[in-house]
């Protein structure tokens, strides 16, 4: 592509002609193009089809599912969940289908009820949370659904800004917590690497009752490389920190979202002190999906290998993406991106001040994209740069064609920055 810094201001608005020629020609096409949400394709559904046509209701000890009762979730699946995430079976509360929800229920106990007698988080005059940030914006629409103050904390190559997060945690008794997907994350698709995880399970915190949300969503769902994420609890176990976790995951990106099945993992004490709550909030969740969640992946290896369906379908989508922004803005300093080894995002970021420019010109030519500044706490990015793309749901046709319109959108919205 051509270098615009090069150009003179004639042949910027040459180019500029060239591209508005493009541009509506676009806009006469009506388009209806979506790379909004990280949603699984129709073909990535349909691997689960089989699932519905489980009907078991007996679990291996022999307890009729259909039945009130189990509150922690069945053996089965909490021994699937431990051998797949390698945790201990007896650390696990297997939920219901989402974990976002299981998220803002235990925010939810944690405000009201603190945790193991400390004080409630509704009681303090400011509770603050460390956001890694671009991030996933239901997180920060909780935090902010509490009144919490959000510290963005910047993504890095290799996790987060340790340095950052150490000083705050160290000096400020607020800091209650710190919200985590500490693989294939959404959107940068950010790996965290055996130091970032070890330092976080290390640090010293003013506040005794800090906890880590680590939302382990993306655990398994690679596309180009297999991450070894290094254990959390581990890592705490040395250090005696294992209270402030609070790990959740779910088969939402495996089965079907929205019909999945979800878990919290924690502590001794964090079990204990979840399921007093719970066993008041309900008597217990959906075992029979649990069941057959478990009966159609079977085990850890037989479940890999079902995630390597989903890498095939999602790694097509994923290079589109990322061969259009080579071919459109290789080395040139107009847009950046990293390519994500998993998960469901590509996070970009144009000049600063062009990120909801780029987006509305998008949406005009029928191609909706996340709304910028969605990758930050309460909808600001404070650079309006970042956007998230999300190849997984369109068909290769309309992704071919919502890139194009993309990085023609960008081209634009740079010319004129430039000629401004
Ligand atoms: C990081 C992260 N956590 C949680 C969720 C939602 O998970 P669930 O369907 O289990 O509520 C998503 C969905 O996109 C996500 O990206």
């Amino acid at each position: 592509m051509k270098d615009f810094s090069i150009l003179s201001k004639d042949e910027l608005l040459k180019y500029r002609e060239e591209l508005q020629k493009q541009y509506d020609t676009y806009l006469i096409e009506k388009l209806d193009l979506n790379m909004s949400r990280g949603k699984p394709c129709k073909e990535q559904l349909d691997l689960s089809n089989n699932m519905l046509n489980i009907n078991d209701y007996i679990s291996s000890d022999n307890i009729d599912l259909r039945n009130y009762g189990i509150l922690d979730g069945i053996k089965e699946a909490k021994e699937f969940f431990a051998s797949l995430l390698d945790i201990d079976k007896n650390n696990i509360i297997i939920g219901g289908n989402s974990t976002l929800n299981m998220i803002y229920d235990a925010i939810s106990r944690l405000y009201m009820f603190g945790y193991m007698g400390s004080t409630p988080w509704c009681r303090l005059e400011k509770v603050k949370f460390l956001c890694p940030v671009p991030g996933y914006d239901r997180h920060f629409d909780i935090l902010e659904k509490f009144g919490f103050e959000m510290i963005n904390i910047p993504i890095t190559k290799d996790g987060i800004n340790m340095d950052m997060v150490e000083d705050l945690c160290k000096n400020d008794e607020n800091i209650k917590g710190i919200i985590c997907v500490p693989l294939y994350s959404n959107p940068t698709g950010t790996c965290y690497s055996k130091e970032t995880v070890d330092r976080l399970a290390k640090m010293q915190t003013k506040a005794k009752d800090f906890k880590i949300f680590w939302d382990n969503a993306y655990a398994i769902h690679y596309i180009y490389e297999k991450i070894e994420l290094y254990n959390i609890f581990e890592a705490c176990k040395k250090y005696n920190t294992e209270d402030r976790i609070m790990y959740f995951f779910s088969t939402s990106k495996i089965n079907f979202p929205g019909g999945g099945v979800s878990l919290l993992a924690g502590s001794d004490n964090t079990i204990k002190d979840t399921l007093s709550h719970l066993s008041i909030q309900t008597i217990g969740y959906d075992k029979i999906n649990q069941l057959r969640t478990v009966k159609f992946l079977k085990d850890k290896e037989n479940t890999l290998k079902f995630m390597d369906k989903h890498a095939n379908i999602l790694r097509p989508k994923f290079d589109i993406v990322l061969n259009t922004l080579e071919e459109n803005f290789n080395n040139n300093p107009i847009l950046k991106w990293q390519k994500p080894k998993g998960g469901y995002f590509v996070s970009v970021d144009t000049l600063e001040g062009l990120a909801k420019k780029v987006v509305a010109m998008c949406k005009e030519l029928g191609v909706v994209l996340t709304d910028a500044g969605s990758t930050y706490p309460k909808k600001q990015d404070p650079k309006d740069s970042n956007i998230r793309l999300a190849p997984s749901f369109p068909n290769i046709e309309e992704l071919k064609k919502a890139m194009d319109i993309f990085c023609l959108c960008v081209k634009i919205a740079t010319i004129d920055k430039m000629l401004a």
